[in-house]
């Protein structure tokens, strides 16, 4: 576990998505005693998110920060032992928690439709929905066929269609739902040989802002969330790709990295956690069609 993780157990999601942590930095020193923690009642507790691609990453980040917050989790991804501990490592964490692990397949639409229909059995309903998956594969124009186009356009568009499509009915049906997408940098900032991920991410990004103004009068939110550079496996293959390319050493192509970030490191998946479950929560239940960026402040962009 990381020492991010550790440090805030269970507790209800201080406003430390900016606000605490300023008011931390203006009373470093002596005033620190001063410091007050402001609390928000996220109320997650009981309500069921569904975190597609959760057994490692991003998406078990956010899957550990909601179990924290008491929501009953449908976790899914395509291996069914690595789903399994996923699950295993939360129920250890958090003795409370109920947590539904299932194999999912995003790329794939019977998977996607059992798998929302094993959650409503098993869970009784559908809160919040999680949109997320496995990069795509690198590749510049050169080097992508009609084949990989359309893998591309399956696996990151058509899996987001997919799975909010899925959920819309069950959302409709209570009037109330989160549904949250995460896609990359890649939509502000097109990242050279990812082409496929820039040219679909901005599809889903555009989706999210179009699908909002649909279903904000039936009380559903929809929002987007950009990962700038999180320490996970998809990150590493990345970086050793990378290394390999420009004859680097890892550890040197990692420092490339951190000095591009004025936060000088990689972004822990529990912070990208609890961003995302603020924006699944009732705390965020006036925010709608929006992209929000998490990345220690690496994006030069004003908007
Ligand atoms: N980490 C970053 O810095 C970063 C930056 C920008 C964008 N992103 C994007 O954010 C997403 C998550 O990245 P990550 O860093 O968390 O990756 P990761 O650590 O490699 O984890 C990927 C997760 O997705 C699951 N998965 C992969 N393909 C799937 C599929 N077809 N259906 C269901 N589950 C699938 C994997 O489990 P199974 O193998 O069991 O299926 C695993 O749980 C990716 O799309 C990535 O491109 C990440």
């Amino acid at each position: 576990m990381s020492s991010y993780a550790s440090a805030d157990r269970r507790s209800t999601f201080s406003i430390v998505m900016g606000y605490s942590y300023t008011i931390q930095k203006r009373f470093t020193g002596p005033e620190r005693k001063n410091r007050k923690t402001i609390v928000m009642d996220l109320g997650l507790k009981n309500k069921v998110m569904m975190v597609a691609a959760s057994s490692k990453g991003l998406g078990f980040g956010i899957a550990r920060q909601a179990a924290l917050e008491g929501a009953m989790l449908s976790l899914g991804s395509r291996n069914q032992k690595n789903i399994n501990e996923a699950a295993d490592q939360i129920r250890q964490e958090v003795p409370d928690a109920t947590v539904f692990a299932s194999t999912l397949d995003v790329a794939d639409p019977v998977s996607i439709e059992r798998w929302m229909k094993n959650t409503i059995e098993e869970l009784g309903t559908i809160d919040g929905l999680v949109v997320n998956g496995g990069g795509p594969p690198p590749g510049t124009f050169d080097e992508i066929d009609d084949s990989r186009w359309l893998a591309g356009y399956e696996n990151t568009l058509m899996s987001a269609v997919r799975l909010i499509r899925e959920v819309l009915p069950e959302m409709r049906r209570k009037q109330s739902g989160s549904i949250l997408t995460i896609t990359s940098s890649s939509i502000k900032e097109p990242i050279d040989n990812l082409l496929l991920s820039n040219v679909f991410r901005s599809g889903v990004t555009s989706l999210v802002k179009s699908l909002s103004f649909q279903v904000a009068p039936e009380n559903i939110r929809i929002n987007n969330l950009v990962p700038g550079l999180f320490d996970t496996e998809r990150l590493k293959e990345l970086d050793l790709r990378n290394s390999g390319e420009w004859r680097l050493s890892l550890e040197n192509v990692r420092k490339i990295n951190f000095d591009r970030i004025p936060m000088g490191r990689y972004g822990d998946p529990d912070e990208f956690g609890k961003a995302a479950v603020f924006l699944l929560s009732e705390a965020a239940s006036y925010v709608t069609g929006e992209t929000f960026i998490i990345d220690g402040g690496k994006m030069r962009t004003v908007w």
